[in-house]
């Protein structure tokens, strides 16, 4: 086990490259779990939840080399075998890869992925889809147990547009015989970015991006060459960690575009933003100004997983900003944490109030969620004195580098072992 240990009060600014996004990577590996000819992934960032998901991958058979940030999956060796309960707890995301396996050989057996630091986190949404699809699902005593039985597209209306059951359905579609239409599609970048893998490995869909995607499913896919985009939500922790040290800091290798509903929120707080093609320059001065109301909405709306860093850095604002939080019920459980260091936020069921208070102060608290944990840093960087972080580990799930990265625009962190 390993923590942080912080020094605040040092101006964070500089360069920084954006590693490739988590959310982009996960299901880009489980598409790659379908080719019949090894990928080739770029841009792939070192991080836990990856590593949890090599670990899955090469538990049913796949070969996975690694040359820094270049991965290629060969899953030639393909052999399906029931997915151990805790090789499926350690990566909260596994579901996504049942898609594949049921398209790559007809049967899938996991436990149930079951709750998760952010709260319940049930997966009806995918089950009824496949169902859809024509896989026949048991579940008993946690475990899922899937057998396509006649798979064939079908029309499917999600109820919410949720991000997993979206990429889930166009991994199964993809190897589905007919169209396969999505209503109300989850509309991330991310869904965007397995779309563009999909279709260079084969696939017949178009509309990601859009809340109507069509798959025309084809009987092969095969490797490819892929560079997945970069991580739009590490990117907003980093201009953070900036503003909140009044620096000013140049975002690198990422989309200006994925970000829009962020950079309002810090041009709203005071901060002056320029973006170039692939760049953003985040520059704070004055104060930092409070912010009406954040409420994190599906995509082009707030993220829910940039909630935590901003609610950081908002609690030095001269004045009460609220966050309405829409997607997950536990995504407050840093607020005490928060307050140890001197934040005063007030949580009244999906709503917080911040109050931004004159200086924050170094204190020793635990991350409580990967996000959580990120917001713990960009205080402790901003507050007087010495913090020290626990549970990093929730931390490490996301962020490659985390503590080198911050250290190379200035700040004063260790990573060092309890
Ligand atoms: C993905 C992201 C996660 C992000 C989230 C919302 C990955 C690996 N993770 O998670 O970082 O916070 O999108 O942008 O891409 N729901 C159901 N039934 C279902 C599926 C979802 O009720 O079958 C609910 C969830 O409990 C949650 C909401 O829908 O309240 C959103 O979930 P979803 O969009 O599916 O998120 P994930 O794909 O799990």
């Amino acid at each position: 086990m390993n923590k942080y240990l912080l020094s605040g009060g040092k101006v964070i600014g500089g360069n920084i490259k954006i590693q490739g996004a988590k959310n982009s990577i996960l299901p880009v590996l489980a598409a790659a779990l379908m080719c019949d000819t090894p990928a080739t992934i770029i841009n792939c960032p070192d991080i836990s939840d990856v590593n949890a998901t090599f670990n899955i991958l090469r538990h049913v058979g796949c070969e996975i080399t690694r040359d820094g940030n270049c991965v290629t999956i060969d899953s030639s060796s393909f052999a399906p075998k029931k997915i151990p309960d805790l090789m499926m707890r350690e990566m909260r995301s596994s579901v996504i890869l049942l898609g594949a396996m049921l398209a790559k050989c007809g049967h899938a057996e996991v436990t149930f992925p079951g709750g998760c630091e952010l709260g319940p986190r049930p997966i009806d949404l995918h089950i009824s889809a496949f169902r859809r699809l024509g896989v026949n699902i048991v579940e008993h005593g946690g475990e899922l147990v899937c057998e396509a039985m006649n798979l064939r597209g079908a029309d499917i209306h999600l109820s919410f547009p949720s991000v997993g059951a979206t990429e889930n359905v166009m991994l199964l579609a993809s190897l589905c015989k007919g169209k396969t239409v999505i209503e109300n599609a989850a509309k991330e970048p991310e869904i965007e970015d397995l779309q563009a893998f999909l279709i260079a490995c084969g696939a017949k869909i178009s509309g990601a991006g859009s809340s109507r995607i069509v798959i025309e499913g084809v009987p092969k896919l095969f490797g490819c060459e892929h560079k997945v985009i970069a991580d739009r939500i590490v990117a907003a922790t980093y201009l953070a960690a900036s503003a909140i040290t009044g620096g000013e800091i140049e975002i690198e290798d990422c989309e200006p575009r994925h970000l829009g509903a962020i950079l309002s929120v810090f041009e709203q707080s005071g901060c002056k933003i320029i973006c170039k093609k692939d760049k953003i320059a985040l520059a704070r001065k004055g104060d930092i100004l409070p912010v009406g109301t954040i409420r994190s909405l599906p995509y082009p709306g707030f993220p829910t997983d940039a909630m935590a860093q901003i609610m950081a850095y908002l609690s030095l604002a001269k004045g009460n900003s609220v966050f309405v939080e829409n997607i997950f019920q536990n995504r407050y459980k840093h607020v005490g944490e928060l307050e140890r260091m001197g934040a005063s936020i007030k949580v009244h069921g999906n709503i917080a109030v911040v109050e931004g208070v004159k200086s924050l102060c170094g204190a020793n608290v635990v991350s409580t969620d990967l996000r959580g944990g990120a917001a713990l840093v960009i205080a402790g960087l901003a507050a007087e004195g010495q913090s020290e972080i626990e549970m990093i580990e929730y931390i490490e799930r996301g962020y490659q580098d985390f503590e080198n990265n911050l250290r190379s625009l200035g700040a004063s962190i260790e990573k060092i072992k309890i």
